[in-house]
């Protein structure tokens, strides 16, 4: 049953493609015949009176143009695999082709990965060969979130300073590309909006922007009892096992403004970096990481 289901697609696959090549050489053939008698025969169509179209077959070279085309079809389908399960005479097929490709091009860059992963991560990222490497893939991988030149905008930080989320250690980098980070910051509306405002007049006041002092002192109090200083630290300079970044200096992930700050205390934010070493493996993971390193190596 099963067979006689696939041998009725087979051919009806193989009529139809071939009824439709050979009608449209007949359909060719028709039109190319000059019109009967050798009287100029019209469409029928009159304009102004007088105006008629005549209705000439179409220029020879254009018709051999469309009988190649034909020819060229059935000379195809008998080569590769068009006809249901017809294999084709040359035997070609898709299947593994990619695979194949994929192996090949590994078997080309392994010599060049293995090199990469002998050198560490400091002298990788001085090194100029494994520096383009590693740009064609940050911008590959990475340039969607944290911008061509790695500089970030509102939510994804800058790799380009040397200001660090998670830490710039280089085998923190590592870690952060191969397993991700999940950054958390919980919402504290529960603090009512008077603290929230002097806690966020208090951050400002951290990196020298200006702030209400009364609000400031009383925001500094509240920073370590609610909590802040558990993630932040004591000294605001942030907390890199925690993610927590630093709010004294002028580098920010979502903006200085008050009502930015308030924004992110009341509700909170959560943000995510993907991780890569299943898709990308160890390699192109060890070679990114020391591309970040270069980034941030022209701030220090
Ligand atoms: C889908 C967006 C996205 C992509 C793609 C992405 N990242 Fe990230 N990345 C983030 C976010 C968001 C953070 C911040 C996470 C947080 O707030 O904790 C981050 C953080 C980082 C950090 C830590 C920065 C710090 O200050 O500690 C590094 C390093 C990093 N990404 C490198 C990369 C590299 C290399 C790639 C390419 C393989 C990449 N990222 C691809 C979104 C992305
Ligand atoms: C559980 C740990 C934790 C606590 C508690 C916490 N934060 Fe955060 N905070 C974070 C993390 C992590 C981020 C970064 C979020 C991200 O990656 O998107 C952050 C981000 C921020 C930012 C944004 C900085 C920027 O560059 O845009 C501000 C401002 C901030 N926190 C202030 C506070 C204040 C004020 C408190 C106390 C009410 C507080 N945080 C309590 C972990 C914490």
């Amino acid at each position: 049953m099963n067979d006689f289901v696939n041998q009725f697609w087979n051919w009806y696959v193989i009529l139809l493609v071939l009824v439709s090549i050979i009608a449209c050489g007949v359909l060719l053939w028709m039109q190319s015949v000059p019109p009967t008698g050798g009287k100029l025969d019209t469409t029928g169509h009159v304009w102004d009176e007088t105006l008629e179209e005549y209705n000439n077959p179409l220029p020879k070279w254009w018709m051999w143009l469309f009988y190649i085309t034909v020819i060229f079809s059935l000379v195809y389908c008998a080569l590769y695999p068009t006809l249901g399960s017809y294999q084709g005479m040359l035997g070609w097929s898709s299947s593994g082709q990619l695979a194949k490709e994929l192996t090949k091009a590994e078997e080309q860059s392994r010599p060049l990965y293995d090199k990469y992963m002998k050198m560490d991560l400091q002298a990788l990222a001085a090194d100029k060969e494994g520096n383009e490497t590693g740009k064609r893939l940050y911008l590959t991988y990475c340039m969607q979130c944290h911008g061509a030149d790695g500089r970030g905008s509102k939510g994804f930080p800058n790799l380009a300073d040397n200001d660090w989320q998670w830490g710039g250690e280089p085998a923190v980098i590592v870690e952060t590309i191969s397993a991700g980070r999940m950054g958390m910051m919980p919402p504290h509306a529960q603090l009512g909006a008077e603290t929230i405002k002097d806690l966020a007049n208090y951050v400002r006041s951290l990196s020298g922007m200006p702030a209400d002092s009364l609000r400031v002192s009383k925001g500094q109090e509240a920073f370590n009892s609610v909590g802040c200083s558990g993630c932040h630290g004591p000294d605001a300079k942030g907390v890199h096992a925690m993610g927590a970044p630093n709010l004294t200096d002028k580098i920010w992930l979502y903006g200085s403004s008050e009502a930015t700050i308030i924004e992110t205390i009341t509700k909170g934010r959560t943000n995510q970096m993907p991780a890569w070493k299943e898709f990308l493996g160890e390699e192109k993971v060890h070679v990114l990481a020391a591309y970040v390193l270069s980034l941030g190596a022209g701030s220090k």
